[in-house]
């Protein structure tokens, strides 16, 4: 026991007296070293689009490269997702156009929300594959710095957030009414204290809400109808009195109600 410790500590001996002298400065230096990160350009990356002879199987994704070998019956030939193999094809990931003019890194396109989902393929890409460097080109520049279009896409990306965060507490205020349609009786809203899958202990009154979020107006059950007096998004519903909790509608007054819950 005691003579291999001792061939232990000769050996660091013997390796400390034949280092180079300048051994531990760099190693203070390689330790404090962060790793350059690769940059590809677009046609470096179209090398690796897994056909027979290319040099891999990378996909970019906001300028972030991955190597996506693991997924290769996605993204290798004859997969279905083929096509986003050796680009950044951002706006794809969204619109589910996987035409030629689809394949596209350029979301400028997308609302807020769409930002919002596209960061969470980001997300998944980070979590099920290697990372591999950066596309230089629409995200980041040729010293791998993001660029003013990556800048406004972080910024959509921060209004998105919100906005799903102002959604979330507005579905706990307002939850959604349920409704029916006949073509007999036409249409009906009313509340319960399940209804919008929020489960409660008061009832609500109908109203209708204008949702910037959907672009829609929808119905929305109020806790309180006198609230809803001062608040001009509230709308009641025509020849509806305006403490009742079930409402007749005409077919266009709201776009879109959840069923009972
Ligand atoms: C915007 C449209 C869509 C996009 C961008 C998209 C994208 C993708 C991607 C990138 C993958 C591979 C994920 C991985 O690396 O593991 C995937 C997997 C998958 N997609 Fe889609 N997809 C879309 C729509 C659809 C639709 C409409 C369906 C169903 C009809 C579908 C069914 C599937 C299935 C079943 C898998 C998993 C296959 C497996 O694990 O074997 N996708 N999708």
């Amino acid at each position: 026991m005691l003579s291999y410790a001792l061939f232990a500590c000769l050996s660091v001996l013997v390796a400390v007296l034949f280092l180079p002298p300048d051994w531990s400065v760099n190693l203070g230096k390689e330790s404090q070293k962060v790793p350059a990160v690769r940059l590809l350009s677009r046609s470096e990356l179209s090398l690796y689009d897994g056909e027979k002879g290319s040099r891999g199987l990378y996909l970019a994704i906001l300028g972030q490269v991955f190597e996506v070998l693991k997924g290769h019956k996605h993204y290798g030939p004859g997969g279905a997702y083929h096509c986003m193999a050796g680009k950044d094809a951002s706006l794809a990931f969204i619109t589910g156009d996987f035409t030629k003019r689809g394949l596209i890194d350029d979301v400028s396109s997308l609302s807020p929300l769409q930002v919002l989902a596209l960061y969470e393929w980001l997300a998944f890409y980070q979590r099920q594959y290697q990372h591999v460097g950066l596309v230089v080109g629409r995200f980041y520049d040729e010293n791998g710095q993001p660029t003013e279009a990556l800048l406004e896409v972080e910024a959509l990306q921060a209004e998105g957030q919100k906005l799903k965060a102002q959604s979330e507490v507005q579905k706990v205020h307002f939850p959604a009414c349920n409704s029916e349609w006949s073509s007999g009786h036409g249409g009906r809203v009313w509340c319960s204290t399940k209804s919008g899958g929020v489960i409660r202990d008061w009832t609500g009154v109908p109203r209708k809400l204008f949702s910037p979020v959907s672009g829609h107006v929808q119905c929305v059950c109020i806790k309180d109808s006198s609230t809803a007096e001062d608040e001009p998004s509230l709308q009641k519903f025509d020849g509806c009195p305006s403490d009742a909790d079930s409402c007749m509608v005409a077919h266009d007054q709201v776009s879109k109600t959840s069923p009972e819950k």
